[in-house]
C-alpha cells in the first residue's frame, strides 16, 4: 500500500460507529455549559443591560456583558481573526452578536437564564443590502465609488495590455453581469469550545482548522505565553472554512472559563452559526469578454463587487482566477466592497475561484454561443502555456489531458449543437461544462515519525483531520518512505503539543504536511540504519550506509534486498530504546505564495448532463463527469471522494444553497437547514472523477498538488451551462430558482 494505492478511510469505522470524539464529546472534569444571550438588531449601542433575572436564574454562576468582562487585547487586522470583539463595549454591529455570556451547571439551566435577558437598544440604520444595491440593474457606475481591500501578497486590481481598446476593436464582444447570493458553510458539526484552566495555563478543546491559529489568537487576546496555551481538536464535522480563522466565541469561552474560574463548554447552536463563524458574501460580477471570429479572445475584464463586516476588511479576490485561465494579452481584474452590519465574512470551500469561476466561465459560455463554436473548442483554443498575467510557466499543468479525458469518458461529442433541442419525456435534456481551477496555497509544515520496538509506527504532526482523509494519507506516506504495510502506521494529530503544521485550509494539507511526513519518514528510515551501523555487535558496525540493506531477520546484506518492518524493529528493539524517532519539515520557497518562478495552480474540466422538467422548471443534475489536472494522486480512493464531494458542493451552490436577507431588520432569515437548502442524496445524480497522470516536482517534493477546493469549481457554471443548452434560458443569477426557468 504505497503512496498511489487505494487505502480506505482510516477514521472510516471510528466515524460511522460514533466512536470519534468531537470537540463536544470531550469529557472534562467538573464542566459547566455557556450560553450566548444575542442581539436581535444589527447596529446599535446598548443603552441598558439588564441581567438580574439571568443571574438569579437557578444553576447560574456566572454572567458576563460588556460591564464586568475584562478588556481583551483586540486581534491585530489581517488575515486570522476579527478585530471586532463583542462583550467590550456597548456597541452593535451585526445581528447575533452576543450581548451576555451565561455560564451555568446544565446547557438547560444557561440557555434558560440566556433567554432571561433584557436588552434596550438605540437602534440605527443596518446596512445589508447588496444584491439590492449593486444586483442585475444597479449602475455600473456605482463601482467606482466602493473601497477596495488588498490582501497584501496579491493587488486587488490587475491590468495587463489595454482590454478597453481591445473590447472596443473586438469582431465579437459580450458585456454580462452575474451574481450570487450569500451563503453559509453549514458543517454539520457545529462550533465548539471547551475551555479548561490550570492556573494561568489554558487548554481549549476547539473546532478548529488551525489549531495554531487558535494558539496564537487566543493567547495574544488574554495576553498569555502562547506555550501557556494548549489547543486540542481532534475531528472536525466538515468546516469548509468556517472553522479556519478565529472567532469570538472562541476567545470568550476562553475568558468565560477564567472569571468564573470552571471548565466552560460552548456550543453554538445551529442559527448561531450563522452569526458567528463567517459566510460567504454575496458577489456581482461584470464579466467582458472580447474575441476574433475564430474564437481567439483579445480581451477579458473582471470586476468583482463583494461584502465586508462594518469594521472588517476580508479581502477575497474572486477575479483571481480570471488572470491566468485563458491567453489573452489583454486581461483586466477589479475587487471592491460593501461594507454590511454581519459578522465577518470568511473563505468557503475554494476560496476566490468558488465564486469567480461561474461568472468567468458562464461569460465563456455565452462567447461559445455567440461565435456557433463548441463550448469545449472555444476553451482548447484559447489554451493558456504560460500564465497570461505573469508570463511565469505553470509549475505543471495537463488540462488539455483533462479536457480530453473528461470529454471522451462523458460523450461530449453527442452533444447537440443547438439549445432546447432533446427532450427525455418531459424533461428537457442539456450539456454544458466548464473549466474547474484553484489557486495552489502552501503553508510550513513539520512532522515527527517514531518506531517502537514492537515494530509500531506513530506519525505525529499538530494538523487537522476535517473529513478529507488526512488520517489514511499521512500514514500512507510515512509507510511508503519506510518500506512498510500502512496498516501498522498510525497518526496522532490536532494538538499544539505536536510538531507545527499549517491550518486545514487552501487545500493545502498534502503538500505542506505530507512533504514533511515524507522526510520525517525518510529520516527515521536513515535512522534506524544508522543505529544499526553504530552498534558494535552488529555486522554493520561503522558500515558505509548506502552500501547496505537490513533483512526481516535483522541479517544484512549489500544493498538490494527488499526492506521490512521487522528488521527496522528488530534494530529499534536491540538498541535498547523504546523507540526511534525523526523529526521532519517542509516549506515552500520563494515569494508569499511560494511558487517563485512558476504560476502555480490545479486544473479541471467538468462536463454535466442536466434535465430540466418542463412544466415545473426543476433541474436535476443527472450526471457529473470531472477529469482533474492536480499533480500526484497519493490516494485515488479519497480523491476521488474529494472530487465527488466538491461536485455535490457545487451541486449545492448552482441549484439550492442562498441565505435569505431581510434587509429592513439587517439579518440572515433562513437560520437552518430547512431554511437553507443543500444538496441531499435524491438532489444528486452519477458522478465520475477522474484524473490524468501528472506530477508536479515545483509544487512539493511528493509531486503532489491540493484537491479539496478544485472539485468544487466549475460545477456551478457547468450546470448553468447545461440548463442554457436545455432550457434556451441564461441564468445569470444563482441559485437556479425555478421560477427562472418558467417561461
Ligand atoms: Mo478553505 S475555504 O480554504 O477552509
Amino acid at each position: 500500500m504505497r503512496i498511489g494505492s487505494e487505502l480506505s478511510r482510516k477514521d472510516g469505522r471510528l466515524k460511522v460507529t460514533g466512536s470519534a470524539t468531537y470537540t463536544a464529546d470531550t469529557q472534562v472534569p467538573g464542566l459547566h455549559y455557556a450560553v450566548f444571550a444575542t442581539s436581535a438588531v444589527a447596529s446599535a449601542t446598548i443603552e441598558a443591560l439588564d441581567t438580574s433575572g439571568a443571574e438569579r436564574a437557578p444553576g447560574v454562576v456566572y454572567v458576563m456583558t460588556h460591564h464586568n468582562a475584562p478588556r481583551l487585547r483586540p486581534p491585530a487586522p489581517g488575515f486570522g481573526s476579527m478585530t471586532f470583539l463583542p462583550l467590550q463595549s456597548d456597541q452593535i454591529r451585526y445581528e447575533g452578536q452576543p450581548i451576555a455570556l451565561i455560564v451555568a451547571d446544565s446547557l438547560e439551566r444557561a440557555m434558560h437564564a440566556a433567554s432571561l435577558v433584557r436588552p434596550s437598544y438605540a437602534v440605527r440604520p443596518a446596512q445589508m443590502s447588496m444584491l439590492e444595491r449593486f444586483g442585475p440593474d444597479a449602475d455600473a457606475a456605482v463601482f467606482d465609488t466602493l473601497e477596495t481591500v488588498t490582501q497584501g501578497y496579491d493587488e486587488p486590481d490587475t491590468r495587463t495590455g489595454d482590454p478597453d481598446a481591445a473590447l472596443g476593436s473586438a469582431p465579437v464582444s459580450l458585456s454580462r453581469r452575474y451574481t450570487m447570493g450569500f451563503r453559509h458553510h453549514n458543517p454539520m458539526e457545529p462550533s465548539a469550545t471547551i475551555a479548561s484552566w490550570d492556573g494561568d495555563r489554558l487548554t481549549l478543546y476547539d473546532t478548529t482548522q488551525h489549531v495554531w491559529g487558535v494558539r496564537s489568537v487566543v493567547a495574544e487576546a488574554l495576553g498569555l505565553a502562547a506555550d501557556d496555551v494548549r489547543v486540542v481538536s481532534l475531528f472536525l464535522g466538515g468546516g469548509f472554512g468556517c472553522k479556519g480563522f478565529v472567532w469570538p466565541h472562541e476567545i470568550l469561552t476562553a475568558l468565560a472559563a477564567r472569571e468564573a474560574r470552571r471548565p466552560v463548554k460552548l456550543v453554538l447552536t445551529r442559527s448561531q452559526m450563522y452569526a458567528a463563524c463567517g459566510y460567504q458574501s454575496a458577489t456581482v460580477h461584470d464579466v467582458a469578454l472580447g474575441a476574433s471570429r475564430d474564437g481567439r479572445l483579445v480581451a477579458v475584464a473582471h470586476d468583482v463587487v463583494y461584502a465586508n463586516a462594518v469594521p472588517e476588511a476580508f479581502p477575497e479576490y474572486a477575479a483571481a482566477g480570471t488572470r491566468t485561465v485563458y491567453a489573452c494579452p489583454a486581461i483586466a481584474t477589479r475587487h471592491r466592497v460593501v461594507k454590511l452590519n454581519t459578522i465577518q465574512p470568511t473563505a468557503m470551500r475554494a476560496p476566490n475561484e468558488g465564486m469567480g469561476n461561474f461568472a468567468l466561465e458562464s461569460a465563456m459560455d455565452e462567447l461559445a454561443y455567440e461565435l456557433g463554436m463548441d463550448p469545449l473548442e472555444l476553451r482548447l483554443r484559447n489554451y493558456a502555456e504560460r500564465d497570461p498575467t505573469t508570463g511565469k510557466p505553470y509549475s505543471s499543468k495537463k488540462l488539455r489531458e483533462a479536457y480530453h479525458l473528461g470529454a471522451e469518458r462523458f460523450g461530449w461529442s453527442r452533444r447537440a449543437p443547438h439549445p432546447r433541442a432533446v427532450r427525455d419525456g418531459n424533461d428537457l435534456v442539456g450539456y454544458g461544462m466548464a473549466t474547474a481551477l484553484m489557486t495552489t496555497y502552501r503553508f510550513p509544515s513539520a512532522a515527527r515519525v517514531r518506531m517502537r520496538a514492537d515494530g509500531s509506527v506513530v506519525v505525529e504532526s499538530g494538523t487537522q483531520e476535517i473529513g478529507t482523509g488526512v488520517r489514511t494519507i499521512m500514514p500512507q506516506i510515512a509507510a511508503d518512505r519506510l518500506g512498510i504495510d500502512p496498516q501498522h502506521v498510525e497518526i496522532v494529530l490536532g494538538d499544539t503539543t505536536l510538531p507545527e503544521a499549517g491550518g486545514t485550509f487552501g487545500s493545502s494539507s498534502t503538500m505542506g504536511v505530507g512533504s514533511a511526513v515524507a522526510d520525517a519518514a525518510t529520516k527515521l528510515r536513515l535512522a534506524i540504519l544508522r543505529t544499526a551501523i553504530a552498534d558494535k555487535a552488529s555486522p554493520l558496525y561503522e558500515a558505509r550506509l548506502e552500501d547496505l540493506e537490513v533483512h526481516p531477520d535483522g541479517a544484512v546484506t549489500p544493498r538490494g534486498s527488499p526492506t521490512r518492518r521487522d528488521a527496522y524493529a528488530a534494530v529499534v528493539a536491540r538498541s535498547g530504546r523504546e523507540a526511534i524517532e525523526a523529526e521532519g519539515s517542509w516549506a515552500p520557497g520563494g515569494d508569499v505564495l511560494g511558487t517563485g518562478d512558476y504560476a502555480m495552480y490545479t486544473f479541471g474540466a467538468v462536463f454535466v448532463d442536466v434535465r430540466v422538467e418542463a412544466d415545473f422548471g426543476i433541474t436535476r443534475v443527472a450526471r457529473c463527469v470531472g477529469a482533474y489536472s492536480a499533480g500526484r494522486i497519493i490516494n485515488p480512493k479519497t480523491a476521488r471522494s474529494q472530487m465527488t464531494g466538491g461536485m455535490i458542493w457545487g451541486i449545492g451552490q448552482a441549484l439550492l444553497e442562498q441565505s435569505e436577507t431581510d434587509a429592513e431588520l439587517g439579518r440572515f432569515v433562513s437560520k437552518n437547514l430547512a431554511g437553507y437548502l443543500v444538496p441531499a442524496n435524491a438532489d444528486v445524480g452519477a458522478l465520475e472523477a477522474y484524473f490524468v497522470d501528472e506530477v508536479d516536482p515545483h509544487a512539493s517534493p511528493l509531486g503532489a498538488k491540493g484537491i479539496g477546493e478544485l472539485g468544487a469549481t466549475g460545477v456551478a457554471a457547468a450546470i448553468a451551462n447545461a440548463v442554457y443548452h436545455a432550457t434556451g434560458v441564461r441564468v445569470r443569477d444563482l441559485p437556479i430558482r425555478p421560477e427562472l426557468l418558467l417561461g
